[in-house]
């Protein structure tokens, strides 16, 4: 589980668990470029992570929608950290509607972050997963994609963003299986977090809404009955899925969510 001197490109880095895997990253020693649209919080969540050491941690803005920026900014990226031994692949999106009532513009907009953010980043990443790795003695490199139980149980209100996330699972399957070949993992987590995008789908309910909806996470999650905390819940699994320890596992979705997806 040792990722001291790891090179990790980490998207959606300025927020919620990205900020929070950037932290836990660094702090065991590794080096992590950050991405996100969140220039401001991005640049300052990077110099603190710098600062508090003993790893580094760099911030580039990259709309991960956007193949030319995730182009350019994973190779500039890649030339700073000196090489990449994995892609945690955050940045997300999430919209509410009645399925009837989806627009065609958050449909686009679920696709556009969620899925085609995912095929951008991996794609990319992938080319510099294998130079990398055809350099190292035992190779190898690390992809761990963002889902979402709505990928898997489908989720009331957000049939787009669960076909999105259904897609990442769909892409994150098939490429484990086309890139095992060159030693290279690719995992996907549907976590359950309290963070930031979490605080805005609670602010979308009423006060009869919300009781009923902590009601119902106190029934299904088995583990304190609600979301966990990013810091002590999600980045030591990060820190494992990168780590040399995982290395024989791909192809998976984890879930990190207190056992609100048991079947
Ligand atoms: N919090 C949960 O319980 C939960 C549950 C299921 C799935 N997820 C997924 O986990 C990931 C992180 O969620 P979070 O709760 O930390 O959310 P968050 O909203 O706190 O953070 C998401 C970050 O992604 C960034 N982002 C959005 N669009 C982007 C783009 N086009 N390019 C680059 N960055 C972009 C945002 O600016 C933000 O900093 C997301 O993919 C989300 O869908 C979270």
């Amino acid at each position: 589980m040792n990722i001291e001197g790891k090179r990790i490109i980490v998207t959606g880095s300025a927020s919620g668990i990205g900020a929070s895997a950037m932290k836990a990253l660094v702090a065991r020693g590794a080096r992590v470029a950050g991405m996100d649209l969140n220039d401001a919080a991005g640049a300052a969540l990077a110099a603190a992570a710098s600062l508090a050491g003993p790893g580094r941690a760099s911030y580039q803005h990259c709309d991960v929608s956007q193949r030319e920026q995730v182009q350019t900014a994973f190779d500039e990226a890649v030339d700073w950290l000196g090489g990449l031994d994995a892609l945690i692949n955050i940045a997300g999106v999430e919209r509410k509607s009645a399925a009837e009532d989806i627009s065609q513009d958050d449909w686009d907009l679920m696709f556009d972050v969620n899925a085609r953010g995912t095929l951008n980043t991996n794609q990319v990443a992938f080319k510099h997963l294998r130079a990398t790795a055809a350099q190292t003695a035992g190779g190898g490199g690390r992809i761990i994609n963002f889902a979402s139980a709505a990928g898997v149980m489908g989720v009331p209100g957000l049939a787009h963003y669960s076909a999105a996330k259904a897609a990442v699972l769909g892409w994150t399957r098939t490429a484990a299986k086309e890139w095992g070949k060159h030693g290279i993992t690719v995992n996907a987590v549907a976590p359950g977090m309290w963070t930031p995008m979490y605080e805005h789908f609670r602010s979308r309910l009423d006060a009869a809404q919300l009781a009923a909806h902590d009601q119902m996470m106190a029934g299904q999650i088995p583990l304190g009955g609600r979301l966990g905390d990013p810091d002590r819940d999600m980045a030591p699994v990060l820190v494992f899925l990168v780590s040399d320890a995982a290395r024989f596992i791909t192809g998976q979705t984890l879930a990190v969510d207190g056992g609100l997806m048991i079947p």
